[in-house]
């Protein structure tokens, strides 16, 4: 834990609009064939000969409108049809990072599959490839540092997981993590524990989505069956009193994505959601866009539209940037390096 620095007390609370786009930040939950815009996607689309059943952009975005995770992920699916060679999912990262960049993220770690692309006869190599050196030319381009997390698709088999690994291992360098994304009710962690088990043993940094929609048990399995170091969303947690000590004792970071809640209506309005009760309760949540193209903002459109809707203070962004940094995967030297930047920002608006 870290005290909190007297300046952050001293911030007038009309700076803080400002202040949430202008501090430096970390994103660890964004799912990068989520991130792909409607304008992209119909070049894409054009330039690889592939029809979309929308007529327009305008059309493509009002269409939009979920009721619940499945919804929204069919849709997510029929999007990534348009991805084909490498040069997309180069141009695809590339558009998220320069996004990124302009909402102060220094650091990101990218969710991406495999499974939807090879089961569109698409090579794991060719995903890997054009996302990796995305990562690799983000300082030169963006100034900021890009690594990617490998997700399995939790509604398909252990079977087909345990064949997403093997198709990364020969590009092993190119991927810093596991996770586990998809339909989260009816596939609990525990499906794929031979698998995370194999992933931990390779030496892959773990996390999973859980508590989401599905129940508190889920963040049990993930934590103490999984293995994994962070929980993606992770919300329903509070519904649980001594999951909630376990999160805090073990500092246990939760990505919380408020616009993804929204959207796919886990929360009825923002002004009821539980990030700041999270935060208040000494759980180590970050926020973060999960999949922007879809839910209507990128990082710190997250940020302000939740600060707007909740009593939420200057000493809740600093957490929430902070946890940020502290979540990561990044090194020792990189971490206390962001920090000094975000306390120099946070001590500009004292
Ligand atoms: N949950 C599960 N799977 C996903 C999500 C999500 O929020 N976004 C993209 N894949
Ligand atoms: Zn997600």
């Amino acid at each position: 834990m870290y005290t909190l620095p007297s300046f952050v007390h001293h911030i007038p609370a009309q700076r803080l609009p400002d202040l949430l786009q202008r501090m430096p930040k970390a994103e660890l939950h964004m799912h990068i064939e989520g991130s792909l815009e409607p304008e992209l996607m119909f070049a894409m689309a054009a330039r690889n000969g592939v029809a979309l059943p929308y007529p327009s952009v305008q059309a493509l975005r009002e269409a939009y409108v979920f009721d619940n995770l499945q919804s929204f992920l069919d849709v997510y699916h029929a999007g990534t049809l348009v991805l084909k060679t490498e040069q997309d999912f180069y141009d695809m990262t590339s558009a998220y990072l320069a996004r990124a960049q302009a909402d102060q993220v220094l650091h990101t770690e990218i969710f991406f599959d495999t499974q939807t692309h090879t089961g569109h006869g698409l090579s794991a190599e060719v995903v890997i490839n054009g996302l990796h050196r995305a990562c690799i030319d983000a300082p030169a381009r963006f100034g900021m540092t890009a690594s990617l997390i490998l997700c399995f698709l939790r509604h398909l088999s252990e079977a087909e997981a345990f064949e997403s690994l093997e198709q990364a291992l020969p590009l092993r360098d190119k991927i810093l993590g596991i996770g586990l994304a998809s339909s989260e009710v009816g596939h609990p962690p525990e499906k794929f524990a031979r698998v995370f088990a194999r992933a931990r043993e390779l030496g892959f940094r773990l996390v999973a989505h859980a508590g989401e929609e599905g129940p508190p048990a889920y963040i049990w399995s993930a934590l103490d069956v999984l293995k994994v170091e962070r929980i993606d969303h992770g919300v329903r947690a509070i519904e649980d009193a001594a999951l909630m000590q376990r999160l805090v004792q073990d500092r246990v970071p939760l990505t919380v994505c408020p616009l993804s809640n929204l959207k796919l209506r886990v929360v009825d309005t923002l002004a009821q959601h539980h990030l700041q009760r999270l935060l208040d309760a000494g759980v180590m949540a970050t926020v973060n866009s999960d999949d922007p193209a879809y839910f209507g903002g990128y990082l710190t459109e997250n940020f302000s539209q939740t600060f707007a809707a909740l009593p939420m203070t200057a000493a809740h962004a600093y957490a929430l940037a902070r946890n940020s940094f502290d979540a990561s995967f990044i090194d020792e030297g990189a971490r206390r390096g962001h920090v000094a930047q975000l306390d120099a920002v946070f001590e500009s608006f004292a």
